[in-house]
């Protein structure tokens, strides 16, 4: 049972699609303090709190204040309070009690779950606006069914997407994707994907291509294809400001750039240069970007990834003409110790400044909106640009879109990755703990930077992250410029990494069968271990998880382990897996174990009553076929394994 509270008057986000009547009277579970603006509830002890999408810590988010401000940050460590996404919705959870709320508001929302007081979780955003949904119900998947489907399907991408993907930034020629492509095939590693980053465009403008160091592009994608790889290029928020280009003039033109107080565009900062963000939250506006995705389309492009999107702000020029005003009075004087931290702040926060959300407006269902009302709001319907378009130029075929900034309603036109994550050890955990969460929020095509995108990486990461990468939906090796190159055929271990992608590639009849299950029958991929073990230890778990109706995983995120404890909440088949046909199988009483495993050696256990369909692996995803599977039994037959197979390309209705 869903419940729809309304609190004054709230800036509609899309975000749900079904129709809900207002429920008159005060929000259960919750009191209301309308001058502290919040809403707050008691936590029993073992209440745990599970959702929030992509945030910091851990699966259990009792004991932190999160934010809801999407926030260009590519330090994601545990003092944070924003990450790139706004997914407010989450579920309190214990034998005794369990209940979800969807707090749907387009502005910043503080959830403070624990942290001011141990005892106590409150919400409170600015304004005081917002519709707030409770779900009730049998059991925390039912709660998490039923709210997704008042928010609509989760995107559903081509299943050559569930291929691997090796991207860098920046690949800067067409030779260089050339040789990345050529050193996969020589060391037999199957590969459906690069990634073009922002320096294939021609200074960073979006739509274009650098004829220069990608020559013939459209040759040069079928030449791509023609080896079974699809080249999958970025497109970034911000719109060059530069006489001659057509989509900066067009923008200028039809007034499809968010404005400032005054009325003039907004010029800001980010990788071109000066720029204008269109106003996706205008309908013209967005059909008219949308349809700029079919310039490359033409050229027979069929994926994209959408970046700084929440929008990311170097510099808004009137805020650094304040600051080199400013600056102005220091020269000159003697500094004391605070104008020497007031002189340095002046500098230092003026990238991604929230203050700055406050200087532009967007044009949203007939009104003008400042745009700090409305901030989350701003990536996931750039991304809804992009979906809205592809319906219409691709009626037929569906194309790969992700995004790094995302709000709920997002999850219907594309998938995400985790941002800027790091090369340590820590993010490999945290990769595992956000997956239900991303999950329990609609958000089914995740994964993150494989390797680690800021900071070098080492090889054990790389082969412990791509052990866990395996079976993450999207599944892409990503790096920063100037950080070591990790592409695997770089490695030692490049046949041991080779048995990885392989195993990925034979895994796909069992991945692509769960992720279309989950999909269209609004459910997760990923769970906590406790959204289906009841017993107490279960609840506790924070670093295994259940990967569809079959497995449990227990990746191993610590440097130089050989190995770690898993907790078996029943018996389990362990299947030690070397490469998709070396494994050795072992049933496992319920309870705790202390599991071997090598560099070269993933866990997978098989529940019990359950099976593990395994495919022959291939080079590529169109090779990858549903017969000749081999099954992996846990006291099941094979035949009782429901496989999902399509065509993998047709849009499903
Ligand atoms: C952002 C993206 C990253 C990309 C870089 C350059 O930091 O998150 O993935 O490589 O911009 O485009």
């Amino acid at each position: 049972m869903i419940r729809k509270y309304r609190i004054g008057e709230p800036i509609p986000t899309d975000s749900v699609v079904k129709e809900i009547e207002i429920t008159e009277g005060s929000i259960p579970y919750f009191s209301m303090d309308t001058e502290g603006k919040e809403l707050s509830l008691l936590l029993e002890k073992n209440d745990k709190v599970f959702g929030l999408g992509e945030t910091v810590r851990g699966i259990n988010k009792r004991g932190w204040l999160y934010s809801s401000n999407n926030s260009d940050d590519p330090n994601h460590t545990e003092n944070k309070h924003s990450l790139y996404a706004s997914q407010n919705f989450f579920v309190v959870f214990s034998k005794k009690r369990q209940f979800g709320v969807y707090v749907d508001t387009p502005g910043k929302v503080n959830f403070d779950i624990g942290y001011s007081k141990l005892d106590k979780l409150t919400v409170a955003f600015e304004d005081f606006d917002a519709d707030i949904y409770i779900v009730d119900g049998d059991s925390v998947l039912d709660i998490v069914s039923q709210f997704r489907q008042i928010i609509g399907r989760s995107y559903i991408p081509p299943r050559w997407a569930f291929g691997f993907g090796q991207s860098r930034w920046s690949y800067m020629t067409a030779d260089e994707v050339r040789e990345v492509a050529d050193k996969y095939q020589e060391a037999g590693i199957p590969l459906d994907m690069i990634y073009l980053d922002i320096d294939y465009m021609e200074r960073y403008k979006d739509f274009t291509v650098d004829d220069s160091s990608f020559p013939e592009f459209p040759k040069f994608v079928e030449e791509m294809r023609a080896r079974g790889i699809h080249l999958v290029p970025i497109i970034d928020a911000g719109v060059k400001i530069e006489e001659g280009y057509d989509v900066y003039e067009e923008g200028v033109e039809k007034g499809y750039f968010v404005k400032k107080d005054n009325g003039e565009n907004l010029v800001a900062a980010v990788w071109p240069g000066k720029v204008h963000f269109p106003d996706f939250l205008n309908e013209e506006a967005r059909a008219w970007f949308g349809n700029k995705y079919k310039v490359l389309m033409d050229q027979g492009i069929d994926g994209f990834w959408n970046d700084m999107n929440e929008p990311a702000i170097f510099y808004i020029q009137d805020h650094l003409e304040e600051v080199f005003e400013q600056i102005e009075d220091y020269k000159g004087k003697n500094l004391d110790v605070q104008s020497f931290f007031d002189f340095k702040d002046l500098v230092g926060s003026i990238d991604n400044n929230p203050e700055d959300y406050k200087r532009f407006y967007h044009e949203y269902k007939g009104r003008r909106i400042r745009h700090d009302k409305v901030h989350n709001l701003f990536g996931y319907n750039m991304t809804r640009a992009a979906g809205e378009a592809f319906e219409k130029l691709s009626p037929d075929k569906r194309i790969l879109m992700f995004s790094r900034s995302s709000y709920i309603g997002m999850h219907r036109y594309g998938g995400i990755w985790h941002g800027d994550n790091h090369s340590w050890w820590s993010h490999l955990l945290l990769n595992i703990q956000q997956m239900p969460a991303v999950n329990m929020c609609g958000f089914l095509y995740t994964g993150a930077d494989i390797g680690g995108f800021g900071s070098d990486t080492t090889e054990d990461l790389v082969l412990r992250w791509t052990a866990f990468g395996i079976f993450t939906p999207l599944f892409r090796n990503h790096s920063a410029r100037y950080t070591r190159r990790q592409e695997l055929y770089r490695f030692d271990n490049v046949p041991v990494l080779r048995d990885f992608i392989r195993l990925r590639y034979a895994l796909i009849p069992y991945l692509y069968s769960e992720f279309m299950k989950a999909a269209l029958n609004d459910r997760m991929l990923f769970k906590p271990l406790c959204f289906e073990y009841d017993d107490d230890r279960s609840a506790l778990v924070e670093d295994q998880l259940l990967l569809g109706e079959s497995i449990m995983l227990a990746p191993v995120y610590t440097q130089n382990a050989q190995g770690r404890y898993v907790y078996l909440p029943e018996e389990m088949k362990l299947v030690r897996f070397r490469a998709f046909d070396d494994y050795d199988e072992d049933v496992m009483s319920a309870g705790d174990h202390y599991v071997r495993a090598e560099l070269n050696e993933i866990l997978v256990f098989v529940r019990k009553g359950h099976v593990l369909p395994l495919a022959k692996p291939e080079k590529s995803m169109g090779k990858v076929g549903v017969s000749d599977l081999t099954f992996i039994c846990h006291g099941a037959e094979p035949g009782s394994y429901d496989l999902y197979s399509d065509d993998g390309e047709s849009r499903v209705v």
